[in-house]
């Protein structure tokens, strides 16, 4: 196989890894038992028939040394064997001690042994013979060349016939077991690996029309189950930018198509007839603040599309926040003087925040227009500035109408104007706390605000502290 077919190949699957993991192991464990077992069983039986054998041999020649050349005590110990009716002991005795030599045998040995099998060393202990026949035998020789020898040999035959039968009945054992172990762990690896299946096929099933489908987390185990969790946490987040999105530009396409029409509809109604030039001016000033309009929708929209935007670069410096509110209570005096409104600063004069001085005048401008639009007359607005641990705090407060609990969690959002009728005609979009929330965030700030109908509102900003920023 060519080392790039090797690459293109799949990996194993994990199912078949546990599969082969599980049967391996499963498998080596019963053949190791397996096959302890059976040579432990054949050691015993051959110690156990050693035994028997030298027992045999050295218990004969104890009687035939105990008296010279044949006796009736020796033939019938010979004559008879001995061992057990499965390993029939055959025995030859050589007496060499006698005036004649004598030699006595069990019947049949001649013909299963030949003498010349047994061992010449009288010390070898054991050794195994087959005979012709194809019968094993055990042979031991014991005793003395110038005195007695006793050569015993034991027909192993029905041993290694039981030990046969052992081996195939293992060998059953083995076969079966392996493919107990083998479906087994399939079966095992299919059962772990199902959860995952499920959470590919939700993933696999998501699209832009189907965000809200989410993984079924009951009854995964846990690893899967804390997989699956964060998956369907992220996929909310998903679903929700991409709804905010979808919003949006809905949103955009609506707040454009007001103004357009306007346009058009003017247009189109002045030159349905002559006109005096008056009439004309009047028509295209009025045409003016509807293209003005228009035009600070854009920016807005703009502005938020690249505070949005997470490698917008934000040009700060350290401001001094007394001087910049300052500036923009300068700015708005003639507009609170006309509505009959006091226009108060409070800050200490060594505040100071890490921001880009006409992001941070457009947020806190935002909020005075906010707060002098709602003040009725006699009313007052005031912007503090204190010291927080972890913050630069900014309050643009006001005694103004409030704001009803149904509106509050929304006033930050895009378009949102909790009066529509009245806010119209003065030309607001309800960008302006979106904006202002847009420019706080991209700081690393954060904005809130508390209201109470008829009391008034406090909206408040917070700037981190110069060093606690993290440059983004
Ligand atoms: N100081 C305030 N007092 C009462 N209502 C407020 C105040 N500031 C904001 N709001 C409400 O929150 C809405 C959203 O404000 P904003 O985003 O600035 O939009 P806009 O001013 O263009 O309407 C306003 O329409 C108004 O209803
Ligand atoms: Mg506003």
């Amino acid at each position: 196989m060519s080392s790039k077919t090797v690459a293109n190949c799949r990996p194993w699957s994990l199912a078949l890894r546990l599969t082969v993991w599980y049967a391996g192991s499963a498998f080596s464990l019963v053949a190791l038992t397996t096959g302890y077992l059976y040579f432990a069983l054949v050691g015993q039986l051959v110690e156990e028939d050693d035994e028997w054998l030298t027992g045999k041999a050295a218990e004969t020649r104890r009687v035939a040394e105990s008296r010279t050349g044949d006796s009736p005590d020796l033939r019938r110990l010979v004559e008879t064997g001995g061992g057990r009716a499965a390993e029939r002991i055959y025995l030859r005795v050589n007496d060499a001690r006698g005036p004649v030599p004598f030699a006595v045998e069990t019947p049949g040995l001649s013909a299963a042994v030949p003498t010349h099998a047994f061992p010449d060393n009288l010390t070898t202990g054991v050794r195994d013979f087959r005979s012709e026949n194809g019968r094993l035998y055990r042979l031991h020789v014991e005793g003395d060349p110038a005195g007695v020898i006793v050569r015993a040999a034991m027909d192993r035959t029905e041993d290694e016939e039981l030990l046969e039968g052992h081996r195939r009945r293992l060998s059953y054992v083995l076969v079966v077991s392996l493919v107990v172990c083998s479906v087994g762990g399939y079966r095992l690896a299919r059962q772990g690996v199902r959860p995952i299946e499920g959470v590919t096929a939700t993933a696999q099933r998501i699209g832009p029309a189907r965000l809200g489908e989410r993984i079924d987390t009951r009854g995964l185990p846990a690893e899967v189950s804390d997989l699956a969790g964060t998956f369907n946490a992220m996929l909310g987040r998903l679903e929700d930018a991409f709804n905010r999105l979808s919003r949006f530009s809905a949103d955009i396409a609506h707040e454009l198509r007001n103004p357009v029409n306007n346009l058009r509809g003017e247009v189109e109604v002045a030159l349905g007839k002559d006109r005096t030039p008056n009439e004309y001016r009047d028509v295209l000033g009025s045409c003016l603040e509807e293209c003005g309009r228009l035009g600070r929708l854009i920016d807005g929209l703009l502005f938020l599309a690249r505070s949005e935007n997470p490698g917008a670069e934000l040009r700060t410096e350290p401001v001094n926040v007394a001087t910049e509110l300052v500036a923009v209570r300068e700015f708005f005096d003639p507009v609170a003087t006309e509505a009959g409104l006091t226009l108060a600063v409070d800050a200490s004069p060594d505040l100071v925040v890490q921001t880009d001085r006409t992001l941070f005048q457009r947020a806190v401008a935002n909020l005075v227009t906010n707060a002098l639009a709602h003040t009725p007359t006699g009313g007052t607005v005031t912007i503090v500035a204190t010291h927080e641990p972890a913050a630069i705090r900014v309050d643009v407060r006001d005694t103004g109408e409030g704001i009803s609990n149904n509106d509050q969690p929304h006033i930050f959002d895009r378009f949102y104007r909790a009066d529509k009728v009245r806010t119209s005609s003065t030309g607001r979009v309800g960008l302006g706390l979106a904006i202002v929330k847009g420019i706080v965030e991209w700081h690393g700030g954060s904005v809130s605000a508390v209201s109470k109908l008829g009391t008034g509102t406090t909206v408040t900003l917070r700037f981190p502290h110069p060093k606690q920023m993290t440059k983004t």
